[in-house]
């Protein structure tokens, strides 16, 4: 029988496409997901890809009572990849309470449950948020970590430490912890992709919805930061390439390849590429002119962030490596597909 693994938030961007890779891979996927940012459309798309359809459990990751019967309706569930989490930086900031119990319970719960169902492995979904604005770059994993800048930044920080002193307790657990960059992009059959809530607050969703027409122009936050062209630099990572290395995680936790028990990856390309670079980009690769004006910066916004991401390269055995230009058309395709669609 195929290895299962609980993929919690398996309906949201990254988990859809990680589900994707697992399920190519040959293992066994159960979602759980709320619906709270995603919904069960996804799971549709998961299989028109893949040819199979995962299981799909509609439950909420921080009650204990839904996740125990969960385990006991899906009995061998060997690892957890955990997506579910609330996830905007800006509400978070309104709203801390809501971040600190959805994200740290989400946590909690499934950390306690693990060791009651057999379950040794978990993946967490950390971000390179934790790093804050970094002393220099790239960033490797052993950067210092910056006081968070927001409630979300820091469910992210403190996930990372009750990981490891639940693992340090003897748990008799395993984790790793992914810090990813910026995903972007969405799958290139464009079946699954990113479904933004709203208004996008973040770059790529603003981007292609102006360049569909639903907004009149992309504001650039900012020229006059100490980089070449005066916007800031990010490492956008593609989504698939993300997702990959979920795969070599789990796997690597399921046959004991490492003996420590809990480690830490960064996600990143290793380039940093401005924002007018992007825009730069996503006109070449699409032909599409997207009009956009500058304007002043985004309070909170670090300057400049990449990724060293050799500890991932050379202990795990992945690297991103789908051109930006694939990347950004593959969310321009996802964008037209919404609106083929009807959705947006
Ligand atoms: P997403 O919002 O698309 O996916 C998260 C999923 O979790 C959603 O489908 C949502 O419905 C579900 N969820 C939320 N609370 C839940 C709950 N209590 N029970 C069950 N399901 C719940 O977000 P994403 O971009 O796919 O992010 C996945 C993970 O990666 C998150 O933990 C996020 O913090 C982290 N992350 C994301 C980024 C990014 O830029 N997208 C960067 C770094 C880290
Ligand atoms: C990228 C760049 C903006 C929108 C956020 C979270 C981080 C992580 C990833 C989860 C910045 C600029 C954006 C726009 C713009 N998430 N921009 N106009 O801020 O790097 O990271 O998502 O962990 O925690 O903070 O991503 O896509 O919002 O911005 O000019 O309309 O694009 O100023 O320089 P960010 P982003």
């Amino acid at each position: 029988m195929n290895e299962r693994i609980l993929v919690t938030g398996g309906t949201g961007y990254i988990g859809s496409h990680t589900t994707v890779e697992l399920i190519e891979e040959g293992y066994d996927v159960v979602i759980c997901d709320n619906l709270s940012n995603s919904n069960r459309g996804v799971v549709d798309g998961i299989e028109a890809i893949t040819g199979r359809r995962p299981i799909f459990v509609e439950a909420d990751c921080a009650d204990p009572v839904a996740m125990r019967k969960l385990m006991e309706d899906y009995p061998g569930i060997k690892a957890i990849i955990n997506f579910a989490a609330s996830k905007a930086v800006g509400e978070s900031v309104s709203k801390p309470l809501l971040y600190y119990r959805n994200n740290l319970n989400i946590l909690i719960n499934l950390l306690e449950l693990m060791p009651e169902f057999g379950i040794r492995g978990f993946v967490f979904s950390s971000s390179c948020t934790v790093y804050g604005e970094p002393d220099r770059n790239p960033v490797d994993e052993t950067s210092p970590i910056k006081a968070a800048t927001s409630p979300y930044g820091n469910t992210k920080q403190i996930s990372e430490e009750i990981i490891t002193d639940y693992i340090r307790s003897g748990a008799g657990i395993k984790s790793i912890i992914l810090r990813y960059f910026n995903p972007v992009g969405a799958h290139p059959s464009a079946l699954i992709g990113e479904l933004p809530n709203g208004v996008p607050q973040n770059l790529i969703p603003y981007l292609t919805q102006t360049a569909i027409g639903i907004r009149p122009e992309l504001s650039v936050f900012g020229n006059d930061y100490n980089t070449p062209d005066g916007s800031c630099i990010r490492d956008f990572i593609n989504v698939v390439d993300l997702a990959k290395a979920h795969v070599v995680a789990a796997r690597r936790m399921l046959s004991d390849e490492s003996s420590d028990d809990i480690e830490i990856f960064n996600l990143g390309t290793g380039n940093g590429v401005s924002v007018l670079e992007l825009i730069n980009t996503f006109r070449e690769a699409t032909g599409v002119d997207v009009p956009y004006k500058i304007v002043g910066r985004r309070e909170g916004d670090i300057e400049k962030v990449w990724a060293d991401p050799s500890r991932a390269n050379n202990v795990l055995g992945w690297k991103a490596t789908t051109p930006l230009a694939d990347t950004l058309l593959s969310a321009w395709n996802w964008q037209l597909q919404l609106r083929k669609r009807g959705i947006m």
